[in-house]
């Protein structure tokens, strides 16, 4: 078996790599390609997986390539895990949404369409690619912002795309560790699109158990979300948010957290990376131990302004566990490959799933998983105000998407301005001026 890593050079590939060593069943990886733009980054990359491959007699034979067709050709899985404008790109998106005022953030609002903007168009060129080329490759979609990418690809790859975010997992076993439960048999009721969901119920034998943490108030303070949106908003709701609702529900207070910040996630991790990949051109540098270590730092402050404006504190040992997408993207693969039945949160098209979505619309959602790939289980409707949410951020995706296609920049203009954490037209005006000139890449927006 064949996987291709798009974005090979990327500094979370020695956890795929890791999870691909651990496999040693029939029909497992046993040859990876690293696809990048960038021949020093996978280079570096390559370094580390060597050190983790050592002793390990079946590892998966690694080669490294900046040809895209070269690398596709022949593939049976392909991960798409690129970013568009590097960390640089990102700290930009981050930077000019926080000079207007409003949230700098990867994925969420202004940051998030910018990232879309620049990314949707390359996503598109590689499904086409994949279409040519590996037209019976399976394709997992890793890029962000993921629901929106996985959405443009299926445009052209069909149910052979599927995109993956261990957020919802994370969520899931953070819950099902607080209520005493086993993750992997309980049943986690979560729905919405990408970065955008909601945990409604917990089922161990058939009970739901959620309604017995929403009534404990120790026990909603002692796990990440319940940190996060503090009990009392949680009860409310009567439902987990994903952690990246709290950039809506707290989005005055994460804004101004973020711009009191002395820098952005994008900038930190723009800088911290740099470190670690000149480090690697050095031959006596460890690689494993400095990629480790530059990780746990990473880890270490993922969501530490967010947790700063709503009082959190550190997070915990045990919350830091999050669902491991390198464990998603193997156990997806290998129902795939080896028919092995199994249930994922994943991204998928609705089909009938969201009755007010259209049958298109990638969404995040359970899905029971074979090899005929990942099928949307059925659903409770969501709420009134998180269908509104849902449809307009799925709105302002349509947006993203029709002006990657058309260039057309009044369309990207309602992409900013419609999105319900942009407050004025004037500033989407603005914001699409700014970010036009930040990034060449939207030089295709006339
Ligand atoms: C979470 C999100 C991912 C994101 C990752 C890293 O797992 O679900 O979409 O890529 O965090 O975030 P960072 O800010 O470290 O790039
Ligand atoms: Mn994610």
């Amino acid at each position: 078996m064949r996987l291709t890593i798009l974005g090979g050079g990327g500094f979370r590939l020695p956890l795929v790599y890791g999870a691909l060593l651990g496999d040693h069943a029939e029909g497992r990886i046993t040859h990876v390609t690293l696809h990048d733009l960038d021949p020093g980054r996978p280079a570096a990359i390559a370094r580390v997986l060597a050190d983790q491959a050592a002793g390990v007699p079946d590892a998966p034979k690694v080669t490294v390539t900046t040809n895209l067709d070269e690398a596709l050709r022949g593939a049976d899985f392909v991960f798409s895990a690129i970013r568009v404008g590097g960390l640089e790109g990102r700290a930009a998106d981050e930077r000019i949404a926080l000079a207007e005022g409003v949230l700098g953030q990867e994925t969420v609002g202004a940051g998030g369409i910018a990232y879309g903007l620049r990314t949707v168009p390359v996503a598109v060129d590689i499904a086409r690619r994949v279409a040519r080329l590996a037209p019976d490759a399976w394709v997992i979609n890793f890029t962000n912002p993921a629901g929106l990418v996985t959405e443009a690809m299926a445009r052209h790859l069909g149910d052979r795309v599927i995109g993956i975010c261990d957020s919802p997992v994370g969520l899931g076993r953070r819950v099902a560790r607080i209520l005493g439960a086993d993750p992997d048999t309980a049943w986690i009721d979560y729905v919405g699109l990408n970065h955008l969901g909601w945990l409604r119920g917990l089922r161990v034998e058939g009970r739901d158990e959620l309604p017995r943490l929403l009534a404990d108030p120790e026990l909603l303070g002692s796990f990440e979300e319940g940190r996060l949106f503090g009990p009392d908003w949680l009860r409310a709701l009567g439902a987990i948010p994903n952690e990246y609702l709290h950039y809506y529900y707290f989005n005055r207070e994460a804004v101004h957290a973020y711009r009191e910040a002395q820098q952005t996630r994008g900038a930190f991790l723009r800088d911290q990376q740099a470190r670690f990949y000149e480090e690697m051109k050095r031959p006596d540098a460890p690689a494993l131990a400095t990629w480790d270590r530059t990780r746990a730092e990473r880890e270490a402050t993922y969501m530490a302004h967010n947790r700063e404006a709503a009082g959190a504190g550190e997070r915990d040992e045990d919350d830091l566990e999050s669902g491991g997408y390198e464990k998603v993207a193997l156990a997806l693969m290998r129902a795939i490959a080896h028919n092995q039945r199994t249930t994922l949160i994943l991204n998928v098209r609705n089909r009938t799933t969201l009755s007010v979505l259209d049958a298109e619309a990638v969404i995040e959602v359970p899905c029971f998983v074979d090899a005929n790939g990942a099928h949307p289980v059925s659903v409770a409707p969501l709420p009134l105000h998180a269908t509104g949410l849902v449809t307009s951020v799925k709105a302002v995706e349509r947006f993203v998407l029709e002006a990657s296609e058309s260039g057309s920049r009044t369309t990207a203009v309602k992409a900013f301005a419609l999105h319900p954490l942009i407050d004025s037209v004037t500033v989407a005006r603005r914001l699409l001026d700014d970010y036009t000139s930040a990034h060449p890449a939207l030089a295709y927006l006339k």
